[in-house]
């Protein structure tokens, strides 16, 4: 299982990297552009930040196959284990085809139906990102799409990887883990509530307080 997180926020990365088990950090243009910083300083301090074992996603912006591919090179020229995002349409397919055949790893976002993420593994695509909040919020059946798609890929394509993505709530994650995706990236408001349950500082509290009644407080 691989856990990401989806943000460039450097103070919420150096506060939950060393809580959570994380692989590393997806990026998109949205969240590039919240950081206010230019992508490539961007993608070196997450680096620095992260340590060079963890992996880190960009996504690229041209419209056309060429041009996609002529940015991803430019990513991979900053973080060459870089993990290139190619939205899954008819341009995207062929760059991803294309850089595959390159040696180069490409993940297929923007997926919002099971036979669209099939295409872009198809295509060569090691992650799929289906858009499961977005998916909902437009009337879909987020839940279902998760699991033809990994359904599919168990069946046809065991190399690719569902990278599930787009989250609004704990409860979309844990159904995805449960539909059997191998990777997931949490935006970090999201990662934080799998861990602010106010009931477990309560629990805390209450066996602190009843040892300190019998025995008074610790002394270390
Ligand atoms: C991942 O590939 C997407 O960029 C991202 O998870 C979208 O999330 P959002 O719907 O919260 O913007």
């Amino acid at each position: 299982m691989e856990l990401y997180l989806d943000t460039a926020d450097i103070e919420a990365i150096k506060r939950l990297a060393p809580v959570l088990p994380i692989n590393g950090v997806t990026t998109n243009p949205s969240i590039v552009a919240k950081s206010g910083k230019a992508i490539f300083a961007l993608l070196d301090e997450l680096q620095d930040v992260l340590g060079y074992d963890k992996l880190l996603f960009a996504q690229v912006l041209a419209s056309d196959a060429k041009g996609m591919i002529k940015e991803a090179k430019q990513l991979r020229e900053v973080v060459p284990s870089i993990v290139i995002k190619i939205p899954v349409n008819a341009q995207g397919l062929i760059a991803i085809k294309e850089l595959t055949q390159q040696g180069i790893t490409t993940l297929g976002t923007a997926v919002y139906g099971a036979g669209q993420g099939f295409l872009a593994a198809l295509a060569g695509a090691k992650y799929i990102a289906p858009y499961v909040n977005r998916i909902d919020a437009q009337g879909g059946n987020s839940k279902d799409t998760v699991l033809e798609l990994q359904k599919l890929l168990d069946l046809h394509c065991p190399e690719s990887v569902v990278l599930a993505a787009s989250f609004r709530t704990p409860r979309q994650a844990l159904d995805c883990m449960l539909a059997g995706c191998k990777a997931i990236t949490l935006p970090v408001d999201v990662a934080e509530l799998f861990i602010s349950d106010p009931a477990v500082e309560a629990a805390v509290a209450k066996f602190d307080q009843d040892w300190c009644s019998a025995f008074g407080a610790l002394e270390y």
